[in-house]
């Protein structure tokens, strides 16, 4: 038997198959789910998000109000657009207020048992057409489907941080994504104003499958002393014309999540170039995440 995942036909992209979608809900307002939530209310969105606690999703909102702002200062959005983005964001304060939503992005913690839990009680909750997207950057869309009666409705949207800013979405389809599916959510990101790829629903998908172990082998060179962080950072930079060297790119993206991705994909691959090395556990289990924690390679502390 052929397995399922070498008959899919390459990605292709069709126009219009997301004008269905009105309201938009999304689970975890951290870094990326505030700035998924800004892109789709600017988009036009009603956009709904839940976070643990109300107090963290004022925090993400206040970041989306200065991300907002911040593209009126460049010119990038008028002051009508960031008016109107903000009005179309609420908070959810439980998952039931997402019954008449027609996409779900999650975006919370790299965890694969805490995304099952969201994605179960939502599949409860949420009405038979709305299509269930994950922002997970390593753990396999299946895996998390499987607690869902919509398997054929599930699909992996990956965005890349600074959400408002970065163009890539990687739409990721599993053994049981329907076609339907599939080009709705390609649909959707190109509505959001996004460059979409189509990828297999292997850990790491296209990205992070090339750029994690690069990322970790720049830990591990700092760690047996080949060269300063600054220097490594330098080196990529102004030798290979990198926008930011590979140390500034692991604060900016958080340690704990690359460690997490690192983690997920090692236990798939079992290959060493996903082992994390122990310099990289150490830095996370101190709590130094990166620039969201004020420190990470570097310290951000005094800024
Ligand atoms: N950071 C990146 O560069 C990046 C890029 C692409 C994809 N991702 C993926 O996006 C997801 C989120 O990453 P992030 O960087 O935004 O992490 P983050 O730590 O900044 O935010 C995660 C948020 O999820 C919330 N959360 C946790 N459990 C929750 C629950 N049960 N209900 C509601 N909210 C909950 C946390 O309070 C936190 O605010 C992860 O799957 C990550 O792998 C991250």
């Amino acid at each position: 038997m052929t397995p399922a995942t070498e008959t899919m036909e390459p990605p292709t992209v069709s126009t219009g198959a997301a004008a269905k979608i009105k309201n938009v809900g999304v689970v975890g307002c951290g870094l990326m789910g505030r700035g998924i939530a800004q892109v789709a209310a600017q988009t036009g969105y009603k956009v709904r998000v839940h976070e643990q606690s109300e107090d963290i999703f004022k925090k993400g909102l206040g970041a989306i109000t200065k991300s907002l702002a911040k593209g009126v200062e460049r010119g990038k959005l008028d002051e009508e657009t960031k008016t109107k983005a903000l009005a179309n964001i609420s908070y959810a304060g439980s998952m039931a207020d997402f019954a008449d939503c027609d996409i779900m992005i999650e975006a919370v913690t790299e965890n694969i048992e805490v995304k099952k839990a969201i994605f179960k009680e939502l599949d409860g909750i949420c009405k038979p057409e709305c299509i269930f997207a994950s922002n997970t950057s390593s753990i396999p869309i299946s895996d998390m489907a499987v607690v869902t009666g919509r398997r054929d409705k599930f699909v992996g949207t990956h965005f890349f941080n600074p959400v408002p800013i970065m163009k890539l979405v990687e739409i990721v389809r599993s053994i049981d994504t329907s076609e339907e599916t599939f080009q709705t959510a390609l649909d959707f990101g190109k509505a959001l104003g996004k460059i979409t790829v189509g990828a297999k629903d292997t850990p790491g998908f296209i990205v992070n499958v090339l750029l994690v172990p690069y990322l970790i082998d720049a830990v591990h060179q700092l760690e047996i002393g080949l060269a300063s962080a600054e220097d490594i950072d330098s080196a990529m930079v102004n030798g290979c014309g990198h926008p930011m060297g590979p140390l500034t790119l692991l604060d900016f993206v958080g340690l704990d999540t690359t460690l997490y991705i690192a983690d997920i994909m090692f236990a798939e691959f079992k290959s060493p170039h996903y082992s994390a090395p122990p310099l990289l556990r150490r830095l996370v289990n101190a709590g130094y995440n990166g620039k969201k924690a004020g420190r990470g390679i570097y310290d951000y502390s005094s800024k």
